[in-house]
């Protein structure tokens, strides 16, 4: 049985059908087309699929499209643009905080939360907060760097 979901997808009001099985995370990428959402380990445990659900990270292979209806959804398509680069994202360019890229949506997504919520947090809790962000290129360590960057106001 089709359900029909609306809810806000970057501060944009969307409707569509959905089967009541599908994940958020395939609804975002194969009916809405955001394919800036990554598809990992699709079992929760690596955050590539990482998206803001009412401001916090959720793993949206993991979430039945249906959950969120009537919610606020932000992707990394919502975090910044090209022409107008979040503070994380100029951060980790200017750190090098990116290799293959693969974790950042979902990093950055999980970053952003933590900095909305805590504005300056120690190092201990931003490596907490990214702790579901699984990254197989750059130690992490620059990642920690850019993100308390931002915290000081350093944007690069
Ligand atoms: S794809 Fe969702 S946690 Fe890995
Ligand atoms: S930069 Fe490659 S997985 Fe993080």
């Amino acid at each position: 049985m089709t359900f029909h979901l609306r809810f806000w997808l970057n501060g944009q009001e969307v409707r569509t059908e959905v089967e009541p099985d599908e994940t958020l995370l395939w609804v975002l990428r194969e009916r809405l087309n955001m394919t800036g959402t990554k598809v990992g380990c699709e079992a929760g445990d690596c955050g590539a699929c990482t998206v803001l659900l009412d401001g916090r990270p959720v793993t949206s292979c993991l979430l039945l499209a249906p959950k969120a209806h009537g919610r606020h959804v932000v992707t990394i398509e919502g975090l910044g643009s090209p022409a107008k680069l979040h503070p994380l994202q100029q951060a980790f360019i200017t750190y090098g905080a990116l290799q293959c890229g693969f974790c950042g949506p979902g990093m950055l997504l999980s970053a952003a939360a933590l900095l909305t919520q805590n504005p300056h947090p120690t190092e201990r809790e931003v490596r907490e907060a990214i702790a579901g962000n699984l990254c197989r290129c750059t130690g992490y360590q620059k990642i920690v760097q850019a993100i308390l960057a931002v915290s000081r106001g350093e944007v690069p």
